[in-house]
């Protein structure tokens, strides 16, 4: 992991090249959850579960849901967001605007979902010790008590050949994919549904990103 090529070539999301014909084994998701379990999280309780979704009426159903969703999302009111207004006819954002759409064709056909969870919910919906606990402080203790996992899980699959994309989307419908799964809503919140698959060949080209100059700041902010 010290060489940077190596991430690189192990971040960028894989839709297009998930192998759906061949079958993701169970094993090796447990190995790859293994490495991961050792990310850092809020005061060592790993207050997280990874639910695997090989059933295939499950799949159909998440899948169905993801379009509905993705539907929502195209036709939500714009604003002044960044998020809002992303420039689309450069060619990097028209190969991830179709590589999106490949992912959403073809969702039910991917071997595994995954749909990982936090204990306690940041959108006051929840029960329990969590019911109020909306503040920026509790939603950085609980994402970050599963993403560093997450990402790490990410990663080690890539160095098993196998691949995922992140995504978010399903969120938009949280409570039919917790009915979908028998995840009790207002104690577990959803992280997005990751399709996990190996991956057709190894070669991965990185998208390109503006550079970290860019993103810097020094001592007190400035700018935007
Ligand atoms: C928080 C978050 C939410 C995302 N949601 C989706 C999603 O719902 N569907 C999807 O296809 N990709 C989703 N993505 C993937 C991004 O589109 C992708 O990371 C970005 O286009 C850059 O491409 P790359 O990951 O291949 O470098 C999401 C990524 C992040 C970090």
């Amino acid at each position: 992991m010290h060489d940077p090529d190596l991430l690189l070539q192990t971040t960028p999301s894989v839709r297009r090249r998930l192998d759906l014909e061949r079958p993701v084994e169970r094993d090796v998701l447990e190995e790859c959850l293994d490495l991961a379990v050792h990310a850092p999280n809020g005061s060592n309780t790993q207050p997280y579960r990874f639910l695997f979704v090989d059933d295939a009426d499950r799949r159909a159903a998440l899948a169905d849901i993801y379009r509905a969703a993705m539907a929502d999302f195209v036709a939500r009111p714009r604003t002044d967001a960044a998020e809002d207004n992303v420039d689309r006819s450069g060619e990097a954002q028209q190969r991830i605007a179709r590589s999106v759409a490949h992912l959403a064709e073809h969702l039910h056909e991917v071997p595994v979902l995954c749909v990982p969870l936090v204990a306690g919910r940041t959108d006051g919906a929840g029960a329990g010790a969590h019911a109020d606990r909306t503040s920026a402080f509790w939603q950085a203790n609980r994402w970050g008590s599963v993403i560093p996992a997450l990402w790490s899980f990410m990663l080690a699959l890539r160095s098993r050949g196998l691949g995922s994309a992140w995504t978010t989307l399903t969120l938009v419908r949280e409570r039919e994919v917790a009915e979908v799964l028998d995840i009790p809503f207002e104690k577990w919140m959803q992280v997005g549904l990751f399709p996990i698959a190996h991956t057709i060949g190894t070669d991965f080209r990185p998208t390109p990103r503006r550079p970290a100059a860019e993103m810097m700041r020094w001592n007190a902010f400035r700018g935007d």
